[in-house]
């Protein structure tokens, strides 16, 4: 079954603990915390406070924490200390991907390593027997709200084929950025286990409608 998991990036900050609450009693899988650094990529979002906040207001909840920034390695220790349960950086920030791949599992985390539209997906292929999870971005990272890039679909098979040809049945693959109920279905059909979606979930009018279309509906596609 496929796994949703909404990005706060689209929630109201001002009632973040209600709306997280809201989403995973409508049925969300996990909670997706985009982090950004103004470096890696054009935006700030939210760091370790708003993390720990959460944690503490909603400790059952699963973290699903993307970094985007520029040195995730500096940051693990942080994050992993108020409550991610996953950790996904990106293969073209600085830190070295083995001691990022290192430190996450010392912290006692999950560990995802995320590719940007333009990056290749056999870029990711070394990594698959390391990794928990490979993200694969469908929009520049960023922003929230922007369009599905269909690109992303044939990576997502790509890296899905090969590491079942690799015996990694268990690696999940996510996909993040502009996905709804109809590119949600492409990336299901194409192999995806796990998708993100921001404004598909958080400015749904009924976002527990919006996740069982995320997880099985969408338009057949012509
Ligand atoms: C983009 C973020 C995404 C984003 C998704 O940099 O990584 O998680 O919030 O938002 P939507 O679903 O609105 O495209
Ligand atoms: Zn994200």
């Amino acid at each position: 079954m496929t796994k949703i998991s909404p990005s706060i990036l689209a929630a109201d900050f001002a009632r973040l603990g209600e709306q997280c609450r809201m989403v995973l009693e409508a049925g969300a899988d996990m909670l997706h915390i985009d982090v950004m650094d103004g470096h890696f990529v054009p935006n700030l979002s939210l760091g370790v406070p708003v993390l720990q906040s959460l944690h503490a207001a909603l400790p059952q909840a699963y973290y699903d924490v993307h970094l985007m920034i520029t040195d995730p390695l500096r940051y693990v220790p942080a994050f992993a200390g108020v409550g991610a349960d996953l950790i996904t950086f990106h293969l073209e920030a600085d830190s070295p991907a083995g001691d990022t791949i290192r430190a996450i599992r010392e912290a006692n985390c999950a560990v995802g390593v995320s590719i940007k539209p333009g990056t290749p997906a056999e870029a990711v292929f070394p990594l698959l027997e390391q990794v928990d999870m490979v993200l694969v971005m469908s929009v520049e990272p960023g922003f929230g709200g922007q369009s599905f890039l269909p690109g992303a679909l044939d990576k997502i098979a790509a890296i899905r084929a090969e590491a079942d040809r690799r015996g990694r049945k268990q690696l999940m693959v996510q996909v993040d950025g502009g996905v709804n109920a109809a590119t949600g279905r492409a990336c299901r059909e194409a192999g995806a286990d796990v998708l993100v979606a921001g404004s598909a979930v958080f400015l749904a009018a009924d976002p527990a409608a919006a996740l069982c279309e995320l997880r099985e509906g969408g338009v057949e596609r012509a």
